[in-house]
């Protein structure tokens, strides 16, 4: 698959076969994280990789709890805010948050050294830094996965999430983690949400906006 190949392949799977990732690919897709550009020359990332059922249904435990209070109060909200695709890629993703993060049984932790701020309290837009550095990694992440003919999917922590994962992995005061990473082998029957319609054209603007 060429670079451009790449980019039009990689989309969020949310459903899994059983197919094991094997730990000689993981490594080579993860390995793809310090080739992204970094903050000051950080590269200030760890990952834990967990698999087994138990072991990953252990630490997503607050995901099935915190998706069900968001499917009830959200749904409805959703459907007069979101624009159609949202709202079709909302209903057919909010089921499966905690399904899709147990089925490829091989669930990533990226994790990302934050100084001086603490993430959530940002002094000004440069203490994202490594908050951003650490999403740089992540999309490289998604694209060495596609290119392995692998696929991904993540969901953000919310709420008590981030502590709770925290603890049960022992991970250092100093670090924090950027999203419940699924990757493993797609299911013969995934859905793929409609990918939106955009006119690049219509978004670049000559000088001035
Ligand atoms: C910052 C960010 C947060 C996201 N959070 C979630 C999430 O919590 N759960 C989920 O299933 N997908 C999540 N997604 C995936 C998006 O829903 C998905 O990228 C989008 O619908 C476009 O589809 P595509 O990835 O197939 O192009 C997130 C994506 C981004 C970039």
């Amino acid at each position: 698959m060429d670079f451009y190949q790449v980019l039009e392949k990689r989309r969020t799977i949310r459903d899994f076969s059983d197919k094991e990732v094997t730990e000689e690919v993981l490594e080579k897709v993860l390995s793809t994280a310090f080739k992204a550009p970094t903050n000051d020359h950080l590269r200030q990332f760890e990952f834990v990789v967990v698999r087994g059922q138990e072991n990953i249904a252990r630490l997503i435990s607050l995901v099935a709890e915190n998706t069900q209070k968001i499917q009830q109060a959200g749904l409805e909200a959703a459907a007069s805010t979101m624009d159609k695709d949202e709202y079709t890629m909302f209903v057919d993703a909010l089921p499966k948050q905690q399904r899709m993060l147990m089925q490829s049984n091989c669930l990533v932790l990226p994790f990302f050294r934050q100084k001086d701020c603490p993430l959530c309290y940002p002094a000004d837009q440069s203490s994202l830094n490594y908050f951003a550095s650490a999403w740089c990694a992540v999309e490289n992440i998604l694209l060495a996965a596609t290119a392995e003919g692998l696929s991904c999917a993540f969901r953000i922590p919310i709420g008590n999430e981030p502590e709770h994962v925290k603890h049960l992995v022992h991970a250092p005061e100093e670090y924090e983690f950027t999203c419940f990473l699924a990757i493993g082998y797609a299911a013969e029957n995934t859905h793929i949400c409609k990918q939106k319609e955009i006119r690049v054209m219509d978004r670049i603007h000559r000088n001035v906006w």
